[in-house]
């Protein structure tokens, strides 16, 4: 193994370029898709300020630590990590970063992947015309028979891997550089454009004000997790992507303003998703709480009834599969980049780090159809029939099943006069997803941090961050050190608790 200044795996040709690469890694489903969702489902406004203030204070500080540790060793993250943790003589548990990321990695690739699919899916129907002057409940239906379909589904899955799969190996920079460089100038252009149609719906101000205004009473201890969990996923923090690209930084760089600009264009691209879609949501009756579905069912309402909406609308779902496309080669960067260290050919180890994710993949597929029942955590919560009278009603216990057959549940826990069952769990995607965003990508956050701030020397991380200014500096080493750690560890405890 090589590691000269350079690394074996080459190096961005200038700062610029390691900003569209990791703005390509951080804008993408997490922005467009993911966080309207989450936000709707979590109530909105105060969401998403506590989302915004876990970027602050934990997002923004840890990128700037797994990219100057990254820069620091010039490797992939197991091999960074390894290594660092040797040199600074910190706890083993430090080097097994690397390979919690690589685990992550695996899991979010294969479900992100097949979503990624579905907007595959959506530029076929856009440039066909489906959405022409279509309905809300229209809309939905093409949706639902998507999901109902684990066949398109594996197609478009398919389809979305070798793409990811072709770029990754030509190699990150060749392959990538040039995508980034058109694609996220036009994804501003075309989300100013919908905004400006959002504007004009009646429903704007309140889409407006569903976003921004807090009700904390809405606010559940679960919410404050996802929001955690997310600033992590949309910055693409916590398991490596970051650290690997940051091996390919220029080692003049300086990197504080670099990693704030991506932070902020991020979270403009995610605000803006979401000041797009919930104005469409509220002028057609929908619900804010739809799920995965949500973008899905909202944006072709837009484009339908657009002027020129075929063409503006097939350039959108395009812009989203490449912003998907430049973030899942950097979630499959780290593991391919770990594959040719040991020595296996950039080809080999592209091929077998997707066919892996792509089989993992296939349980997603599954999760919409076929496999919905079917599902783990299960809880069972009887609640107080709404024409019964709550106080004469003795509630029998709450139960929950590791995993279950929720049909099979809802058929031994009928109704009755006094009580309803509420039967909830997560289906095979919603576990990967969980698993992934709010408990991994939080811990592999929380371990970089304190890696960052308690075990690499102050002199040592001061060399490597090239600040030209000290005030930024100590700001940052005192986030990283105690905030970030804290602010993680709150929610994380919090949340399992
Ligand atoms: N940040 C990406 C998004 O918001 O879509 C998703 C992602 C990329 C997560 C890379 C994790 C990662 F390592
Ligand atoms: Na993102």
């Amino acid at each position: 193994m090589t590691a000269d200044k350079r690394g074996m795996h080459g190096i961005w040709s200038s700062r610029w370029t390691f900003i569209l690469a990791a703005t390509g890694s951080a804008v993408g489903l997490g922005n467009i898709w993911k966080f309207p969702y989450i936000a709707g489902e979590n109530g909105g406004g105060a969401f998403v300020l506590v989302y915004l203030l876990c970027i602050l204070t934990a997002g923004i500080p840890i990128m700037m630590a797994e990219v100057l540790l990254g820069r620091k060793a010039r490797m992939s993250p197991i091999h960074t990590m390894e290594r660092l943790t040797a040199t600074a003589k910190a706890p083993r548990m430090f080097a097994g970063i690397g390979w919690m990321g690589a685990v992550a990695g695996f899991c979010i690739l294969s479900f992100y992947s097949v979503i990624a699919g579905w907007t595959v899916y959506y530029t076929v129907k856009m440039a066909t015309g489906t959405f022409t002057g279509i309905s809300g409940e229209n809309a939905g239906a093409v949706f639902s028979d998507l999901l109902a379909d684990p066949q398109s589904l594996m197609l478009y899955h398919t389809i979305f891997m070798v793409l990811v799969g072709v770029v990754i190996a030509r190699g990150v920079h060749r392959g990538l550089e040039n995508a980034v460089r058109i694609m996220m100038p036009l994804l501003f252009i075309m989300l100013i454009l919908l905004l400006g149609y959002s504007l004009t719906t009646p429903g704007f101000s309140q889409g407006f004000n569903f976003l921004f205004s807090f009700d904390f009473s809405k606010l559940s201890q679960e919410s404050v997790v996802v929001a955690l969990g997310h600033a992590f996923f949309t910055l693409s923090l916590g398991m490596g992507a970051i650290m690997a690209y940051g091996a390919y930084m220029p080692a003049d760089a300086s990197l504080g303003k670099t990693v704030l600009a991506v932070g902020i264009l991020d979270t403009i691209v995610a605000l803006a998703a979401g000041l797009v879609i919930f104005p469409i949501v509220f002028t057609n009756g929908l619900e804010p709480g739809a799920g995965p579905g949500l973008m899905f069912q909202t944006l072709p309402i837009a484009f339908g009834g657009l002027p020129g909406g075929v063409l503006i609308g097939t350039t959108f779902f395009v812009l989203v599969v490449i912003a998907a496309w430049s973030s899942a080669i950097s979630i499959a960067e780290p593991a391919v980049a770990w594959c040719v260290e040991k020595g296996v050919g950039r080809g080999r180890s592209t091929f077998i780090v997707c066919a892996l994710a792509w089989f993992l993949g296939i349980g997603t597929v599954f999760s919409f159809n076929d496999w919905s029942n079917n599902q783990f955590f299960v809880h069972v919560t009887p609640t107080v029939a709404e024409q019964a009278d709550a106080t004469s009603v003795q509630l029998p216990e709450a139960e929950w099943f590791a995993y279950a057959d929720v049909s099979e549940l809802e058929r031994l826990y009928p109704p009755t006069e006094s009580v309803n069952f509420q039967i909830t769990g997560k289906t095979f995607f919603d576990v990967l997803d969980f698993l992934t965003a709010n408990i991994l990508l939080p811990l592999g956050g929380v371990l970089i941090s304190l890696f960052g701030g308690w075990f690499l020397s102050r002199r040592s991380v001061a060399d490597e961050a090239r600040v030209n200014n000290t005030a930024i500096f100590e700001i940052w080493r005192f986030m990283i050190r105690f905030v970030s750690p804290a602010a993680v560890l709150f929610v994380f405890i919090h949340g399992i608790l």
